[in-house]
């Protein structure tokens, strides 16, 4: 474990919430595609990190299943990589649970995440019954006051804010440190995650008396943004997403109801591309783009004409993201035993730590 690591180590994590699409994909996963080639990589499914916030568990065996088909389908190769499922490998349970020994809940009651992500979910249960969201409010509220609290944190106090859900990122420290990551390629929005992790692993140390886990740094590329077909965040939940693995003939349905400039009416009116989606797609997948722009401008092209090109540039890399799900198609078994053979090579890396672990904290 001490000697040089010629190579550093990378680990990140997605949780199964369902098919992703190419927002995902130029988000985050083209970036792991490339991490493959460079680094010692372990991705994983979180299913139990899907659980911290899940109302139930319907759909979640299926999701992660689907998960492994999205990053095949995307380019993760389980040669080049290990791919896996968090619950496979009980070790991220051990030694979640050891560092939640360390962890002071003040850490995780500050996590931002935490209060956000359950303020929304709390609002989102009782999306169209307030009266229910009311009823639930006074009986939350009326606790929330009599602890001194703001009417804010009436979420806090709700059955929601579970015990697992706050120890989300003790979770995620283990997941990390079990593989000695050195970098953890994360958006900018699991920073506050990655910094809690930095410091249990700091607190972990402390105690074990030596530097046996790795601090973690983030490994922060900058992703393009891509919108959705009608110009919001491109996001399952709004309807406007282009699958990863789309048919081809329906990709071309949806590009066609991509949202263009409302003020080019016919095709030789001068156009703004900023604003318009299918100018924001042209960044992503034209080389020349800027030409593309300046014609939009100057009123040379229409707005059919562009995406009819869109589609053109587009359709090779959809045309191998299906081909690359062919074979999951054919063969309903291949994403578990991709799974099986990927928790193999992750518990042996993994029961090789937890020892190290047990035997510094004196366990065993
Ligand atoms: N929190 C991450 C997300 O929601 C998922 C995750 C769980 C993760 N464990 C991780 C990411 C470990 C990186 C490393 O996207």
């Amino acid at each position: 474990m001490e000697e040089k690591k010629a190579v550093k180590t990378v680990v990140s994590g997605m949780r199964p919430t369902g098919r992703l699409h190419l927002g995902n994909y130029w988000g985050a996963l083209r970036n792991w595609v490339e991490l493959q080639d460079k680094y010692r990589c372990f991705f994983f499914i979180a299913d139990w990190h899907a659980l911290t916030t899940a109302e139930d568990t319907v759909g979640l065996r299926d999701n992660t299943r689907l998960l492994v088909v999205d990053w095949l389908t995307a380019g993760l190769d389980p040669e080049r990589c290990v791919i896996f499922r968090q619950s496979d490998v009980k070790e991220h349970a051990e030694l979640a649970l050891l560092m939640g020994m360390m962890t002071p809940i003040s850490w995780l009651l500050r996590n931002p995440t935490f209060k956000e992500q359950l303020l929304e979910l709390y609002k989102a249960r009782y999306k169209g019954q307030e009266d229910k969201m009311r009823k639930a409010e006074g009986v939350t509220r009326a606790l929330a006051e009599a602890h001194g609290h703001e009417a804010e944190e009436t979420a806090l106090h709700s059955d929601m804010a579970t015990y697992g859900f706050l120890g989300y990122p003790v979770l995620q420290a283990a997941d990390i440190a079990l593989y000695g990551a050195d970098l953890v390629p994360v958006g900018k929005d699991q920073l506050p995650h990655l910094e809690l992790s930095r410091e249990i692993v700091r607190r972990f140390n402390r105690a074990a008396g030596k530097p046996l886990l790795v601090e973690p740094e983030p490994l922060l590329t900058s992703s393009p943004l891509v919108p959705g077909l009608d110009g919001r965040k491109m996001s399952k939940s709004y309807g406007n997403a282009i699958e990863l693995g789309e048919d081809l003939k329906s990709a071309e349905a949806k590009i066609k109801k991509m949202f263009t400039d409302p003020k080019k009416i016919k095709a030789d009116d001068p156009g703004h591309p900023e604003g318009c989606v299918v100018c924001a797609f042209h960044r992503l997948y034209n080389p020349d783009w800027k030409t593309r722009e300046e014609e939009c401008r100057s009123g040379k092209t229409g707005c059919g004409a562009c995406k009819k090109q869109l589609f053109e540039l587009m359709s090779p890399g959809l045309a191998d993201f299906k081909a690359r799900r062919e074979p999951f198609e054919k063969d309903p078994g291949l994403a578990d035993r991709i799974l099986a053979a990927g928790a193999e090579k992750a518990r042996a890396a993994a029961a090789e730590l937890m020892s190290a672990v047990n035997s510094a904290l004196r366990i065993r």
